[in-house]
């Protein structure tokens, strides 16, 4: 004791010395931990493996139907792989496969951890995944994380009576009288997002139809069970996940009546502001917990973001870069006419926000071959688009049948309509089905997509427009697409570097750089249906080359090189070059 009284500071020092040796050891304990954690790896220039990749959706019911039912299905996908890697996909997004009554086509999961027996089998997915594996291609799963199927095991338990356990898994409320929904909310499929059940006398919610009852995300078990399915799925070797509807997550416990708006939508309801049942603060915390999960794996999540500025796509990949690291730009699919200022503008946008996502359509969306098309010069166009997605900074996203120029074919009868969201708003809304028509894979009957009859019609343009027929054709959109990705695989400015908006103020001509260190790549696009003039001026990039060597250009601009000074560009024609120091 009184060598401790005397000697306090030595004592004070052999404590604090012990004191310091306890808290290294606990640091390396939590940075071991960390480490262990995280499996995210890096390459030189701090890219993840999917900033480099090309990813490839796939609607499965519509790709290759290999037992002739009319529908597709897992093993169609493993066939056309080779397809795939020859086209230069490095990940494919496969949209929900898990069994489900198929009310929203695979988007009303019946139960998260299986096949549907249309599609396959475990062992099928699992023979696709090895598969996949030797080709370098990843596997994407779509997570439909809002709702599940109101034949899903949970929700038959919810729904059985008020006091069991799962009953607080999804939104139930009373009414406010009989026959009178809690509040005012609408489904985003038409009518109210409130269903009666009689079984327990409430009211459950349904952001989408109402055999897909919202998941109550307050619920910490809720996100137990559901982070559980994705590491469920990793462990199989999936790559990540596309989170379907993440707007949705979150509702306001209060149920406040959300603002109504002047007129009336497809289905006939009045129009209203979701304020109080998308896009909620709390959704933000999910997705920072479920990314951490995702990095265990070294995982990537794929947001459906529809935001309505920059600002918004902005939150969802997170403060610190620590929630989506792939919200997709769906404002750039809103640019739906060819205007150079308006794609210059939401282009630099996106690039202030985080890592940019391109989609031109998937399916939910009309297909860009109608949507930008003219009616005369669609393949011209179909060029275009891919000359400028595909040549961005940023992962792109394709849909399955883009790179051959699909048209979408909408159903001309309502009784012909297969999406319910069809039939309930025709003729004003016809549906998706025009955009998930089987793959046109050959000229043979039903395009070679089946030897039977397929659950949607293949339009007529398969005759001209397909796997087979193109990838004969030099000229072909297939070929043009397949020229890019090369590009894009080999060249380390069009897959690393900086993108550099060139002439912002031409009215017709998007052109830009991809600038790596001292390598750069000239980017031209025609966006105007006339023939353009363009000429550079690179010396404020400190590039002083008069010409640049051709990498691939469709139209006049054909020598193996040409000057800056001057390039002749067709009416929608892309010019790619390569501009040396
Ligand atoms: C997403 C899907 C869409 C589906 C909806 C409900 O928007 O892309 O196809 O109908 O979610 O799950």
């Amino acid at each position: 004791m009184r060598i401790f009284l005397h000697n306090n500071s030595r004592a004070k020092s052999i404590l604090s010395s012990a004191w310091g040796v306890l808290a290294l050891i606990l640091l390396g304990i939590a940075m071991f931990s960390l480490k262990a954690k995280s499996q995210v790896k890096l390459d030189a220039e701090g890219h993840q493996w999917w900033q480099h990749a090309v990813f490839y959706e796939i609607y499965p019911r519509s790709f290759a139907d290999t037992n002739n039912n009319g529908i597709g299905d897992l093993n169609g996908i493993t066939e056309k792989l080779d397809y795939l890697k020859d086209l230069g996909i490095d990940a494919i997004w496969i949209t929900p496969c898990y069994p489900s009554p198929q009310v929203d086509f695979g988007y009303d999961v019946s139960n998260y951890e299986n096949i549907d027996p249309m599609y396959g089998t475990l062992a099928d997915f699992d023979r696709l995944a090895s598969e996949a594996k030797k080709r370098n291609i990843r596997i994407i799963m779509d997570f439909v994380m809002n709702h599940t199927s109101d034949q899903h095991a949970w929700f038959k338990e919810s729904r059985s009576s008020r006091d069991n356990p799962k009953r607080d898994w999804y939104i139930w409320r009373d009414g406010k009288g009989a026959g009178r929904p809690p509040n005012n909310w609408l489904s985003t499929f038409g009518g109210s997002a409130w269903k009666f059940d009689p079984t327990t006398g409430q009211w459950y919610y349904h952001f989408f139809y109402p055999e897909q009852p919202d998941l109550n995300w307050r619920n910490p078990e809720v996100e137990k069970a559901m982070f559980n399915v994705t590491r469920w799925w990793y462990e199989r070797g999936v790559a990540g996940f596309r989170l379907d509807a993440v707007d949705t997550l979150f509702e306001d416990p209060d149920l406040h009546n959300n603002p109504v708006l002047p007129g009336k939508n497809q289905y006939g309801d009045p129009n209203m502001q979701n304020l109080y049942n998308t896009k909620l603060p709390e959704l933000h915390s999910v997705l920072q917990r479920l990314r951490q999960v995702a990095d265990k794996y070294d995982a990537v999540l794929i947001g459906e973001t529809w935001t309505k500025d920059i600002d918004e796509l902005k939150q969802y990949y997170g403060e610190h870069s620590n929630e989506l690291q792939m919200p997709m730009d769906f404002l750039f699919t809103r640019v739906d006419k060819l205007s150079a200022p308006e794609f210059r503008k939401q282009i630099a946008g996106v690039n202030s926000a985080g890592w940019p996502v391109y989609v031109l359509s998937n399916h939910d969306i009309v297909r860009a071959y109608v949507r930008y098309g003219d009616g005369v010069h669609n393949d011209a166009i179909a060029k275009l688009m891919a000359g400028l997605y595909l040549t961005l900074r940023g992962t792109p996203i394709m849909y399955y049948g883009e790179e051959i120029g699909m048209t979408n074919n909408d159903p001309k009868r309502r009784e012909d309509v297969k999406d319910p969201i069809g039939r309930l708003g025709w003729p004003k809304e016809k549906g998706r089905d025009g955009e998930r028509t089987p793959m046109q894979w050959n000229t043979s009957a039903n395009a070679g997509f089946s030897q039977t009859k397929p659950w949607l019609p293949v339009p007529a343009s398969y005759k001209t427009h397909n796997v087979a027929t193109e990838l004969k054709d030099p000229d072909s959109i297939l070929n043009f697409y397949r020229r890019v990705l090369a590009l894009r695989q080999q060249d380390r400015a069009l897959r690393d570097g900086d993108y550099v908006a060139l002439n912002e103020n031409d009215a017709n001509v998007l052109s830009y750089l991809r600038r790596y260190k001292d390598e750069a790549v000239l980017v031209v696009l025609n966006m105007s249906s006339s023939p353009q003039k363009v000429s550079f001026d690179l010396q404020a990039q400190g590039l002083t080359a008069s010409k640049a060597a051709t990498m691939l250009s469709t139209g006049k601009a054909k020598g193996a090189s040409v000057s800056l000074q001057s390039i002749s560009l067709d009416p929608f024609a892309v010019y790619i070059g390569k501009v040396g120091p």
